[in-house]
């Protein structure tokens, strides 16, 4: 893990609330895996020293790449943020998805939970195998960087709950018919998911229903990111578990659901 004063090399509005963000990141790109989070100190709030967590889109070529929701203060500010800009980064953090993968690979995210998941594709792409993106949002703009998972090969079934893109639905309704493609050609499968709490509950059940492996990204509030304040804690099997240490990648048969 280093601290890094990244140069930003691009910053674009990707509609709907979304911005992606390109650092320079020799360091912390070299050393990531799918799944890990970057903590990113946003620069117009650096009186309070609080950093922000955020998943790694993309790592390659020493160029850090994340894709963002202005929700609040910190990511609002992280908006004004221009190309040129020094920010520091501290990364990579956590433990990421497992890559290698017995059976078919399937992806699962909804909303900027597809940001690790571009990360993963790519990368199990590169290791010959075959992953599938089943994407959920509210409506078409929050299927975000569809375009990229296409450009490597990825076959995409997209569902939005207003019917803008792909099925009128839940993401769990395309995923649903793929695993019963799956189960009557006797294929495994695992599954690998970052969104919503309600969504990653559902592929965690899914996962632990069919005795099929599911490695789950949990997003909990974080304040120092390194196992230190005891902020980010997600009940397990084993007890309390830091998300921002022994996450935020956890076996969905590990999971305890409130
Ligand atoms: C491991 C990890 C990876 C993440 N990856 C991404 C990512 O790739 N892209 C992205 O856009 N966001 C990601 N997040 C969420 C992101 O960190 C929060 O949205 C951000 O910290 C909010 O900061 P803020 O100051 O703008 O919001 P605040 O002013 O702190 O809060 C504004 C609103 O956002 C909600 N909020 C705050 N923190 C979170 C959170 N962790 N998750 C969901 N809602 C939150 C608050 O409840 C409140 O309603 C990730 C979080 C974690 C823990
Ligand atoms: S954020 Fe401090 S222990 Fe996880």
């Amino acid at each position: 893990m280093t601290n890094e004063k990244c140069k930003v090399l691009e910053h674009v509005d990707i509609g709907a609330g979304y911005r992606r963000i390109v650092f320079d990141a020799p360091q912390i790109a070299s050393a990531a895996e799918p799944g890990q989070f970057v903590h990113v100190r946003v620069p117009a709030l650096e009186e309070s020293a609080l950093r922000r967590p955020f998943s790694i889109f993309n790592a390659e070529d020493g160029r850090l790449e994340l894709l963002y929701k202005t929700v609040g203060r910190g990511t609002a500010a992280l908006a004004t943020v221009n190309v040129g800009d020094e920010v520091s980064v501290m990364g990579p953090l956590g433990h990421g998805f497992p890559v290698a993968c017995a059976g078919e690979p399937l992806l699962v995210g909804g909303g900027f939970g597809v940001a690790p998941l571009y990360f993963l594709a790519r990368v199990m792409k590169s290791k010959g195998l075959s992953p599938k993106l089943f994407v959920g949002g509210r409506t078409k703009a929050d299927l975000l960087a569809l375009d990229r998972f296409e450009a490597l090969g990825v076959p995409v079934f997209p569902a939005t709950n207003d019917g803008s893109a792909g099925t009128q639905g839940l993401v769990t309704d395309p995923l649903d018919d793929e695993l019963i493609r799956l189960r009557g050609i006797g294929r495994p499968f695992e599954l690998f998911a970052c969104g919503p709490d309600p969504m990653l509950k559902a592929v965690a059940w899914r996962a632990t229903g069919s005795k099929s492996k599911g490695w789950i990204s949990m997003d909990r509030h974080m304040v120092c990111g390194v196992g230190a304040c005891y902020a980010c804690i997600q009940k397990t099997v084993r007890g309390n578990s830091r998300c921002c240490i022994e996450g935020p990648i956890f076996a969905a048969e590990d999971l305890v659901w409130d």
